[in-house]
């Protein structure tokens, strides 16, 4: 098999690589924008729902006790910024960093996954308030995929820099997978 385009694709480059793929227009962007101050009034309940989910299972629990109300400021923030409606180089690197943060502190990856349930129920409880839900459903579940995109992006990065150290490079690795 030959090394594929993708593999170069590195950092903040995906997020171009992403958008392409998906499409997010101008439209759609304002349309997520203009629900900002929504999702800043909601934010507060959905950290409450987030937490008292992962508060509830002991797995998940043993990761953020004593550290509660710092991570409901942080999940709103990251949150609220779902809606800024320019998303560039800076936003991709805030949030692989985000990602990073997760892969350091060794917590499987089916957990931050799992937990886009609660985002996509508050996700939808804005899009009712927006004045054209039609448009803003169809941009907020683009921008929540490419956001997901970016944290596993993070957790494959992380992957790849060790199994190149093994193997040699990373296109050696992704071989490796292949088999
Ligand atoms: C949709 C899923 C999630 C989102 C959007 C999210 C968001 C964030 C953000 C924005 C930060 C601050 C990162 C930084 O300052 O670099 C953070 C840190 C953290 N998150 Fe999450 N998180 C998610 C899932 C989880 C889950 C499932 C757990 C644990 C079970 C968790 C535990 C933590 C911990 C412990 C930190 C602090 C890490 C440190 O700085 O040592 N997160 N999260």
């Amino acid at each position: 098999m030959e090394d594929r385009k993708s593999w170069d694709i590195k950092d903040e480059a995906i997020l171009d690589d992403l958008l392409t793929l998906i499409g997010l227009t101008a439209e759609e962007k304002k349309a997520l924008s203009n629900l900002q101050e929504a999702a800043r009034a909601i934010a507060p309940t959905l950290s409450e729902a987030f937490y008292h989910r992962l508060l509830a299972h002991p797995n998940t629990a043993e990761y953020i006790s004593g550290q509660i109300d710092e991570r409901k400021k942080t999940l709103e923030q990251w949150f609220i910024q779902l809606f800024q409606g320019n998303y560039d180089q800076a936003y991709v690197k805030q949030r692989l960093k985000i990602g990073e943060t997760h892969v350091r502190i060794g917590l499987p990856i089916r957990y931050p996954l799992a937990m886009i349930d609660v985002i996509l129920d508050f996700g939808a409880q804005l899009i009712v308030q927006s004045q054209q839900p039609e448009l803003a459903v169809k941009a907020f579940r683009k921008l929540l995929a490419v956001d997901i995109a970016i944290f596993n992006q993070a957790y494959e990065d992380t992957q790849f820099k060790h199994m190149a150290e093994t193997f040699g490079n990373e296109s050696l690795a992704r071989r490796v997978l292949t088999q």
